[in-house]
């Protein structure tokens, strides 16, 4: 007999999930009609799960391995002293992403569920807060695929060898079009489940990622411009340590690089069984920061050779990079192998933003997944249709700033904080600590500094951030 330990009816789908946490078991059954007859079909949705720890660890680096990889970390190291800033990033990453990333493991692996039946069965009205947590993933979705489809547009431009000018581009209405093809690709993968459609697509996307940025650097390397690019972004400037806006951005590039704090973690590790928690974390970490540290290696030395203002920032990708490729010999294939590879990355990080909610209605409201991604999909192109409209003739703007630029400050900046902060004291201190303990191997001192960093040290450095970019120290 299974243990029923929570019955939530869906009354419009004339249905009811029944979940067994013992088992980790869904069961759909139809609701008895009226007339009394028996249910007519019961059919056994078992929560879905990775097929390995491998398949595991590949749709996570997907999901951390991102735009914030292959094109902000190299600016944000250029703008914020060069070598020396790899410093507080190295603190960041070890000292308080990687804890949260474990807690969000725990959390998920520990409550079998996703974020907001999570936060529900830690206690009934933290569901707001998972709901918050939604909510702010779906935001930041929206115009995270505003610039995957720019990736997506260039790395056709240079298949197909149509040159293309960013500023034309975005001055037409194309940019909407390819919105709507980045976002199907997402919906497509994230439609197609846990395992055939996420961890596949990781499965693939990943390892040929890592090929092409090691072809790509070992290329760059060779250049005339490599000595001096590389100086230019491994030459510590250990004076700027003292700025206390480096260290924001350190904290704030390592948050958003490792996609902590968003409730992804969270939801995929309540598809994950056993492993260790700290060695799984620990290779999504090492991973995501050593992509991060190659796509530099890559990209400056190319910047460089082709002349250009290495401080270009925001534009440095689909300005000053694609101008590059046009420079450089076989610039075609490389520009091109260069932008497949930055929309491999984009897509594996959408895929696993979109999966927050789309998990959320399947868990909390027993929607079937392909019903939940549509609804979700539609709604995330609405939310995102601000930003894409803002880099097009339209040029939707408020205070003179495009919506996108706002809504990567108010959501990507400020709303990725605080919802990290929701989860690390929802999870620090309410989930209770021996919960916690079961899931990271025991009860020792370890776990005691872990518990202390989890509690104090993450949402104290979490709230330096957010005061630090609200009155905007960072770049
Ligand atoms: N980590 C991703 C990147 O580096 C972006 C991301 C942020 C993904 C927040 C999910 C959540 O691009």
């Amino acid at each position: 007999m299974l243990l029923l330990t929570a019955v939530v009816w869906d009354i419009r789908y004339k249905s009811a999930v029944v979940r067994d946490t013992r088992a980790g078991m869904h069961i759909k059954v139809e609701r008895l009609s009226t007339s009394g007859n028996r249910p007519r079909t019961v059919r056994n949705m078992k929560r879905e799960e990775w097929s390995s720890t491998l398949g595991f660890i590949l749709a996570s680096v997907g999901s951390a391995v991102g735009i914030g990889n292959i094109w902000r970390f190299p600016y944000v190291v250029g703008a914020n002293g060069g070598g020396a800033f790899l410093v507080p990033y190295l603190i960041s990453v070890l000292l308080f992403g990687l804890p949260l990333m474990v807690l969000e493991l725990a959390i998920g692996r520990s409550t079998g569920t996703s974020v907001v039946s999570a936060f529900r069965s830690i206690r009934q009205r933290f569901s707001a807060a998972g709901l918050v947590i939604v909510a702010i993933v779906s935001l930041i979705l929206g115009y995270y695929l505003v610039i995957t489809s720019w990736v997506l547009a260039y790395a056709l431009s240079f298949t197909l060898n149509l040159p293309m000018d960013f500023g034309a581009f975005t001055d037409s209405y194309l940019p909407l079009i390819f919105f709507l093809l980045a976002g199907l690709a997402v919906f497509v993968t994230v439609r197609s489940g846990v395992r055939e459609g996420i961890e596949r697509a990781s499965r693939y996307l990943i390892p040929v990622l890592v090929m092409i940025l090691l072809f790509l650097v070992a290329f760059s390397l060779t250049q005339p411009g490599a000595v001096e690019g590389v100086g230019f972004y491994l030459s510590p400037d250990y004076s700027r340590l003292t700025d206390p806006g480096v260290w924001i951005a350190a904290f704030g590039q390592a948050f958003f690089s490792l996609s902590v704090g968003m409730g992804i973690l969270l939801t995929y590790g309540s598809y994950l069984k056993g492993g260790d928690l700290f060695r799984n974390a620990s290779i999504i970490v090492v991973a995501d920061m050593l992509i991060a540290v190659l796509a530099g290696l890559m990209i400056f030395p190319l910047v460089f050779t082709a002349g250009l203002d290495p401080a270009a920032g925001v534009n440095l990708a689909f300005i000053a990079l694609p101008s590059a490729f046009t420079e450089i010999r076989f610039g075609l294939v490389l520009g091109a192998l260069f932008f497949w590879m930055l929309f491999a990355a984009a897509l594996t990080s959408a895929v696993s933003m979109l999966e927050v909610p789309v998990a959320a209605l399947i868990d909390s409201y027993g929607y079937p997944r392909k019903r939940a991604t549509l609804l979700v999909f539609a709604a995330v192109m609405l939310l995102g249709l601000p930003s894409a409209l803002s880099y097009t003739a339209l040029k939707l703007e408020v205070f003179g700033t495009p919506f996108l630029d706002l809504a990567d400050y108010a959501f990507g900046t400020i709303g990725l904080i605080v919802a990290g902060l929701i989860i690390s004291i929802v999870g620090g201190w309410f989930m209770g600590r021996t919960r916690i303990c079961a899931e990271i191997g025991g009860c020792g001192w370890q776990q005691t500094v872990y518990m202390a960093l989890i509690r104090y040290g993450v949402p104290a450095i979490l709230l330096i951030t957010l005061i630090g970019s609200f009155f905007r120290v960072t770049e």
